[in-house]
């Protein structure tokens, strides 16, 4: 009974700190607390503690009791029409902020310029776009955490919504600003701040990107052999790759991004700062902030620091191109070496329509066959073990009626298929412009299932295609299930390719999969990731939203809805 009540009342008094801090920021928060003191039927201390909390920090807070429906209501989800539409700030508010983040960055910091603002409005990677009203007004480049933070604080004093940017290659229009605010560009806070070899991690500023990373320990002593096991577009940051939960070509071997990271530094909305775990490889220290973070694309916090697993190069590798003549056939091959317990370092596949077009490219000075075509990355300890492993390959490709199996001769040769592979999207967008139409436009999709499930899932898929006139390739990381059925469209197909889009998720999901194995849901797939979770899913996300940024000024618009007057079917 006694440690009962001391804990009690040691706890109201260990809270008090906390319910003030809350009681200012959301106000409301106050409720939940008075609730708790008047229930409670503990001995005198207890009561006197909490009088003593009360008169301490209840008096001049009681006029702020209200209920407040947007922050705090009592249910374990926050469905979209329980929300108010958010209030940002107003013109004259803007204008305080940038006059304050000026003062606060006295250099060229903060910016409102029509180039560069242009810059930051649309990679052109979605087929929806940013509006004209929509347009960002400032951009501001922070070099610290600690201007992160103070930035954040005088946005959140002003409520101006930040649409955080780091490479810009992401590709759902995750970085579209919707409502015009400030874009805040991390890309300067580029250090690499320490490799720990023995430890095989590194600790990087939010803007490193993943090709500086390597380069960087590819030409450091004792380093040589170290890499990111993680690669996705060229140019993006890890800070953007932890926010998409990037994955690419290794991460059949490595995992995606959410796998190769151990802990973040990161601002919150109102400019607190925070670190998810501390360095180990191991950690049960509470709740996994670090897994909350990853794929949140910038809806819950500034992300300023990573710390990377790094992995080792494998000591012999070789590449091997491998066309089956169906589809079907390339996938079963994959099953049988996964069920065989075959480790692969990658395993992309490239359907016909692909093979054109990396033929067109001239990227590649062998030129293949135009078939289903697998490129696999085989490595181990040696060659003797690398040359075992490749006779399984061999065999189960052969197996599967292959009906060519080829190695790369030289180093040359396997970089030159990789990177081929890696530029595919541009290689495409070059195709579309010349070959089929100048106007031409390319919808990127980016569906994964269960590997059991991805010949019957692309063959449906493929069904689908050939109902409509749309040109299309597929190529994708098999090894994961993760296929892109790249379409292109003329300007005036855009509702033909948006239906397509929409019947290929649905025979992904009646496949167990997902609208977005890697490159996140952004603007473009929201509807979809709705159709994939229900609503109760997509709201208890809203809900931990609204717990961390309460004013919805971090990255709005993203993932999911946070404004009922919302009403794109997007
Ligand atoms: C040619 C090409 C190939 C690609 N191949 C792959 C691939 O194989 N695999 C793959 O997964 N992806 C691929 N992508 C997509 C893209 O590279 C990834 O989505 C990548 O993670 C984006 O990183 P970024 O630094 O460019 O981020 P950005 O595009 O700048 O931002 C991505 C998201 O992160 C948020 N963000 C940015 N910085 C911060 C920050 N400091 N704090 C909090 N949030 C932040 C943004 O608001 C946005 O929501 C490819 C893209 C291109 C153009
Ligand atoms: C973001 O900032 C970096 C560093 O200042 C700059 O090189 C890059 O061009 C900026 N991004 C855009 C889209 O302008
Ligand atoms: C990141 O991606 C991997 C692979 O797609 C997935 O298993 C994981 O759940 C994702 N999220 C996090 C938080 O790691
Ligand atoms: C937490 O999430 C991260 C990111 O997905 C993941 O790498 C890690 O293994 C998870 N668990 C712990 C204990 O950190
Ligand atoms: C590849 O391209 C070359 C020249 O562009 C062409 O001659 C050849 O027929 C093409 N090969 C295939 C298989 O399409």
């Amino acid at each position: 009974m006694f440690l009962r009540t001391c804990g009690r009342s040691l706890k109201f008094l260990n809270c008090q700190p906390l319910v003030r801090s809350r009681s200012i920021r959301f106000q409301g928060s106050l409720h939940g607390s008075t609730k708790n003191v008047r229930h409670s039927n503990a001995s005198l201390a207890a009561v006197a503690a909490s009088l003593i909390s009360g008169i301490v920090l209840g008096l001049y807070t009681t006029k702020r009791l209200r209920s407040n429906k947007q922050t705090f209501p009592l249910s374990s989800i926050t469905p979209l029409n329980d929300l108010s539409p958010p209030q940002y700030g107003t013109d004259e508010d803007f204008a305080n902020c940038i006059k304050e983040l000026m003062e606060l960055l006295p250099d060229k910091s903060v910016t409102t310029t029509e180039v560069e603002i242009e810059h930051h409005t649309d990679n052109g990677f979605n087929p929806s776009k940013p509006l004209s009203h929509q347009r960002p007004k400032c951009i501001v480049y922070p070099s610290s955490t600690e201007e992160v933070s103070a930035i954040m604080q005088i946005i959140n004093k002003y409520n101006i919504p930040v649409v955080p940017y780091s490479g810009g290659t992401s590709l759902e229009g995750h970085t579209y600003s919707t409502r015009p605010g400030i874009v805040l560009n991390t890309s300067r806070m580029n250090k690499i701040l320490a490799v720990h070899v023995d430890d095989l991690d590194a600790v990087l500023e939010a803007g490193v990107g993943w090709q500086q990373l390597n380069e960087y320990l590819a030409n450091h002593e004792g380093m040589e052999n170290l890499m990111l096991g993680c690669d996705c577009g060229p140019g993006a940051h890890v800070c953007g790759m932890v926010n998409t939960n990037a994955s690419g070509i290794a991460a059949t071997r490595y995992g995606s991004m959410g796998s190769n990271i151990l802990s973040i530094k990161a601002v919150l909305a109102d400019g607190t700062v925070v670190k998810t775990k501390q360095r180990p490889r191991k950690s049960s220290a509470g709740y996994n902030l670090t897994g909350l973070l990853v794929g949140s694309e910038g809806t819950l916090a500034i992300v300023t620091e990573v710390t990377v697993k790094l992995q080792v190069k494998p000591a012999y590798e070789t590449v091997a191109v491998v066309q089956f003549p169906t589809l079907r056939d390339c996938t079963n091959a994959v099953a049988t070496l996964f069920k065989k317990g075959i480790q692969l370092n990658a395993v992309e596949l490239l359907d016909t329509e692909m093979m054109k077009c990396i033929n067109y490219s001239n990227l590649i000075s062998k030129s293949y066959e135009n078939l289903p075509t697998i490129f696999f990355k085989i490595a181990g300890l040696n060659e003797v073990v690398v040359n075992e492993y490749i006779k399984e390959v061999k065999k189960v490709s052969q197996d599967n009626d292959c009906k060519m199996f080829e190695f790369a001769k030289s180093e040359e040769e396997a970089e030159e298929l990789f990177s081929a592979r890696k530029n595919s999207l541009y290689m495409m967008l070059d195709y579309g412009y010349n070959e089929i139409d100048e106007n031409a436009k390319m919808w990127i999709t980016d569906c994964a299932v269960p590997l059991s499930r991805l010949a019957s899932t692309l063959e449906e898929v493929k069904n689908l295609m050939s109902q409509y006139p749309l040109p299309h390739m597929v190529l994708g990381h098999v090894g994961d299930g993760n296929f892109h059925c790249d379409i292109f469209y003329m300007p005036d197909q855009y509702q033909m390719c948006k239906q397509i889009v929409r019947e290929m998720t649905e025979i992904t999901l009646k496949n167990e999969g997902t609208c977005s194995g890697e490159h996140g849901v952004g603007t473009g797939k929201r509807a979809m990731l709705e159709l994939e979770l229900g609503e109760n899913t997509i709201s208890m996300m809203r809900k931990l939203k609204l717990a961390l940024d309460p004013k919805r000024l971090l990255n709005p618009d993203k993932v999911f809805k946070i404004d009922p007057l919302d009403e794109s079917d997007e």
